[in-house]
C-alpha cells in the first residue's frame, strides 16, 4: 500500500466515524425533540381554533394569521383560518355558524356589529364553545374576552395627530371602511371628538370604502371632484389611506392635501416615504392573533383571563421609520 492510500484509508475510517457519531447524537435529539421541552409548554389536548377574519385575503388580516400561527405552533394547536374572500357581513355569520357547528374549541373574530353578531356569540357560548373577539369588540355580547386596538382612542389620537400636522386648518373628507361596522364606527367618533374644540377644522365629507382599496380610490376621486376645497383625508381602515394616496398622486396634490391612514402595510410605508401619506394609526396585528390564541388556551385550561385587553396603538411618521422596509417586525 502506498503512503498516499494509507493516509485516505485513514481519512475515509475518521470520516465515518465521525458521522456515524452526528447520526447517533441527531437521531436521539429527534426522538427526545418529541417530549415536550423548555421552549414547548407540555400540552396533551390537541385543540382545534378557528379564527375568523371580516376578508381573508387582507394584508392586515394575513398579520393577525402570522401571529396566531406563531402561537399554535408553539402551543400545539391547531388553527384554521377561513372567512369571506370579500368583506360581507351573511358569510362572515355563516362561517361562525359553521365552525360552531362543527364543535371547534374556540373561535376567535370580531364582533362587528351588536345588531348581527352578538346574538350569534351569544348562542355559541352559551352552548360551550368559548368565543375571543380580536381588533374590533361586541362589548355588550357574552364573548369571553376582548384583544385589540381601543378603537375609539385610535381615532382620537388620529384627530390629534391631525391637528398637530395641519397647525389646526383643514377642511377634512373621512374614508371609512364602513359606516355600520363597530370599531369604523368608534374611530371616527374618535376622530371627531378630538377635533371637536378646534374652530379651524371643519369635516366637509365622509364615505364608506368597504374595506376596498379600489372603492377607497373611487370615493376620494369623487370627493375631490365635488370638494375641491378638501385639505386632509382620514382613512379608516388598512387600505384606505392607500387608495387615497393614489388619487392625491393621480390630481398631483402631494403638496396641498394632507393624508393620515391606519395600519403599517408596505404599501402604506412606501407613501409615507415619498411623503404622500404624512401619518398613520399602528395597530399590532401580530400581537393580536398571537395572544388571542395563548388567551382561548387559558381559557380551556379554566385560568381566568383579562375580559379587555388593548394591544398599543401609536402614531407614525416618516422621521419614525427605520431605513429598511425590512427591519420592522410584523410589516407585511
Ligand atoms: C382594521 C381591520 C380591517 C382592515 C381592513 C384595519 O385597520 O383593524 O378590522 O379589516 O383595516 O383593511
Amino acid at each position: 500500500m502506498s503512503r498516499l492510500s494509507i493516509v485516505a484509508y485513514v481519512v475515509g475510517i475518521v470520516c465515518f466515524i465521525v458521522s456515524c457519531s452526528f447520526s447517533v447524537f441527531y437521531g436521539y435529539k429527534v426522538v427526545t425533540h418529541q417530549l415536550p421541552t423548555e421552549e414547548k409548554e407540555p400540552n396533551d389536548d390537541r385543540y382545534h381554533f378557528v379564527l375568523i377574519p371580516e376578508e381573508l385575503d387582507n394584508d392586515y388580516w394575513r398579520l393577525v394569521e402570522e401571529g396566531a400561527r406563531a402561537a399554535a405552533k408553539k402551543y400545539d394547536v391547531l388553527l384554521e383560518y377561513t372567512g369571506p374572500r370579500q368583506a360581507n357581513f351573511d358569510d362572515h355569520l355563516k362561517t361562525i355558524e359553521m365552525s360552531a357547528a362543527a364543535k371547534v374549541d374556540g373561535i376567535m373574530t370580531q364582533g362587528l356589529s351588536d345588531e348581527q353578531f352578538s346574538p350569534l356569540i351569544n348562542r355559541i357560548v352559551e352552548k360551550g364553545i368559548p368565543v375571543i373577539t380580536v381588533d374590533t369588540d361586541a362589548a355588550n355580547s357574552k364573548r369571553l374576552a376582548y384583544i385589540g386596538t381601543d378603537n375609539y382612542y385610535s381615532g382620537f389620537l388620529a384627530g390629534k395627530a391631525l391637528i398637530a400636522d395641519t397647525n389646526g386648518q383643514a377642511n377634512v373628507a373621512i374614508i371609512t371602511g364602513s359606516f355600520n361596522k363597530n370599531h369604523q364606527r368608534q374611530r371616527v367618533q374618535g376622530f371627531k371628538d378630538a377635533i371637536q374644540s378646534e374652530k379651524g377644522i371643519r369635516i366637509v365629507a365622509i364615505e364608506e370604502s368597504q374595506i376596498s382599496r379600489v372603492r377607497a380610490f373611487e370615493k376620494a376621486y369623487q370627493i375631490l371632484q365635488e370638494h375641491p376645497e378638501v385639505t386632509a383625508f382620514f382613512g379608516t381602515s388598512a387600505l384606505d389611506g392607500i387608495g387615497v394616496a393614489e388619487v392625491v398622486e393621480k390630481f398631483n396634490k402631494q403638496k396641498q392635501i394632507y393624508i393620515i391612514g391606519f395600519d403599517l402595510l408596505k404599501e402604506t410605508q412606501k407613501y409615507i416615504r415619498k411623503g404622500t401619506i404624512q401619518a398613520t394609526v399602528v395597530q399590532e396585528p401580530f400581537e393580536m392573533g398571537y395572544r388571542a390564541v395563548k388567551m382561548m388556551i387559558d381559557l380551556r385550561e379554566g385560568k381566568k383571563v383579562p375580559s379587555t385587553i388593548h394591544t398599543a396603538t401609536r402614531i407614525l411618521r416618516k422621521y419614525d421609520l427605520p431605513p429598511y422596509l425590512n427591519n420592522i417586525k410584523g410589516v407585511r
